[in-house]
């Protein structure tokens, strides 16, 4: 009977965790979808405690009372901005969970196991804890790429497919050790050895890769991280774990499939790494002159334009201009001007970070197309705003093949008739490439912080709004 309630409340579980996938995966549904998420996750935790803690049921709720806690704290002081450094690290959370997990299970295992039952039971904690280990020093690297402690150019040691490949057989032969081994002394050393190998195979296989590929990585250990909790499902026999593990590894799996069309690279060949130096190639250097705009001149332009484009960027995270860019929108549409957003898949520091900060100014989903949808229509934009973006408007990923981002989907702003780029200063964005389009004839920088510039902007159209209902 108790049993049965809760599986019952697993499956509820479950089903709540696979609506919350489907409503994520579109904007107007995105809250849903995180209520789905969060409704499930509550089941499961009641439910795993109801049917797992028979004892020691205070510390269990302690040690819930301070991670809840910790998480309250840090949700509430994380930036927007850090938000990909603060998935990185917590993917690493589950990795080095499912290492623990793996060997308490095996110094301690939770009942006994005979014959076959013993080798798969040994097999589950074997692949459990090198999936946990190589999650674990991956998600730490990439948390210290984007943090910016370790420098996003990619690490390249000579023979590093070598070496990758040796750690991966060394494993293999720790591995026909380690099942079924007579004692339990020698099994857990090769366990431990194996443990280490997979540490530094996980951080080889992130520092290897340079800062241009840095969103495949994230959506990689995504998915790493998925496999990871289901391996730990399997040692721990939770049914509930082995399904949200899966569908987690399999999104982050089919994320990364996404990503890698996006930048139009090869997964393979992302995993292996060397891509995506900073600094640019030599012939990527980019001389020219610029042509600066200030407030007025911008804001003529864009109120006399009939159709205007805004491409926002990691920039305008930074600058938090999401909320001014909104109001600029709706001043624009009030001139009856044609606004729309073009949305690069790997702009910004994470996916979909872009479409959040849009959402959470409450711009109209209507209004917002991706770059695919948006570039045919380029030549017929009057102008174009490039609010902090620089990488996924950067013309060099098509025409000069040796760029560190060649072959890399942009939004071809450069056809639009006019384009202004908001931006600090000259520097380049995060793959470190010059872009050639601040060198364009057709294109102006409009220097400053972009929430200050777009304020101003704000300003000047919303007076020349008022100008022209007076003057009616
Ligand atoms: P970036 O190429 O990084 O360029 C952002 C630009 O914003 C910079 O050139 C910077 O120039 C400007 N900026 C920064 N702070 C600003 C502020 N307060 N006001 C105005 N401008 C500001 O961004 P992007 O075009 O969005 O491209 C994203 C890049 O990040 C790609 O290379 C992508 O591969 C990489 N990446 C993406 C992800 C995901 S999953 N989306 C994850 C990791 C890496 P100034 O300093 O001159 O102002």
């Amino acid at each position: 009977m108790f049993d049965g309630f809760i599986n019952s409340l697993y499956i509820l579980a479950s089903i709540f965790f696979i609506l919350s996938l489907g409503g994520l995966s579109h904007q107007t549904s995105a809250v849903r979808g995180n209520v789905f998420g969060i409704l499930g996750m509550i089941l499961a935790v009641l439910g795993t405690i109801a049917a797992r803690v028979t004892d020691n049921l205070e510390i269990v709720v302690a040690m819930m009372a301070i991670g809840g806690l910790i998480g309250i704290l840090v949700s509430r002081r994380v930036q927007m901005t850090a938000m990909p450094q603060l998935v990185a690290i917590l993917h690493s959370l589950v990795g080095l969970a499912a290492v623990f997990v793996g060997f308490a299970n095996f110094i301690e295992p939770l009942k006994t196991y005979e014959g076959v039952e013993n080798i798969v039971h040994e097999v589950e904690i074997f692949i459990g804890v090198f999936i946990g280990a190589i999650t674990f020093t991956g998600s730490v690297a990439a948390f210290g790429k984007l943090q910016g402690i370790i420098t996003s150019r990619p690490l390249m040691l000579p023979a590093r497919h070598w070496l990758n490949l040796v750690i991966i057989i060394v494993s293999i032969w720790l591995g026909a050790q380690f099942l079924g081994n007579e004692s339990h002394a020698a099994a857990t050393n090769f366990l431990l050895i194996m443990t280490l190998l997979a540490f530094l195979l996980g951080l080889h296989l992130v520092l290897a890769i340079g800062g241009a590929d840095m969103p495949v990585v994230i959506s990689m250990l995504n998915s790493y991280s998925g496999w990871a909790a289901a391996a730990t499902g399997f040692m721990l026999e939770s049914d509930l774990l082995i399904l949200v593990g899966a569908l987690v590894g399999s999104s982050g799996a089919i994320l990364s499939y996404i990503m890698c069309r996006a930048m139009n690279r090869h997964f393979v060949s992302v995993i292996m790494g060397g891509f995506g130096t900073t600094g640019g190639s030599a012939s990527s250097a980019v001389e020219g002159e610029i042509s600066e705009i200030l407030s007025d001149e911008a804001a003529m332009l864009v109120e006399t334009a009939r159709s205007v484009v805004i491409v926002p960027g990691y920039g305008m995270a930074v600058a938090h201009a999401q909320h001014p860019v909104a109001e600029l929108t709706k001043k624009l549409q009030a001139h009856n001007i044609d606004v729309r957003f073009a949305i690069h898949p790997v702009a910004g520091r994470m996916p979909g970070h872009m479409n959040v900060l849009l959402a959470e100014a409450r711009v109209p989903y209507d209004i917002v197309f991706e770059m695919d949808e948006i570039n045919p229509s380029m030549p017929d934009t009057d102008v174009v705003l490039v609010i902090g973006a620089n990488d996924i408007v950067n013309p060099s990923a098509q025409d000069t093949p040796d760029s560190p981002i060649a072959g890399m989907p942009v939004i071809e702003v450069w056809k639009a008739k006019h384009t202004i780029v908001l931006k600090r200063s000259m520097a380049s964005g995060y793959a470190g490439v010059d872009n050639p389009l601040f060198y364009k004839e057709n294109n102006r920088m409009y220097f400053g912080d972009a929430k200050d510039s777009v304020d101003r902007l704000v300003a000047l159209v919303s007076w020349s709004l008022e100008l022209t209902k007076f003057k009616s």
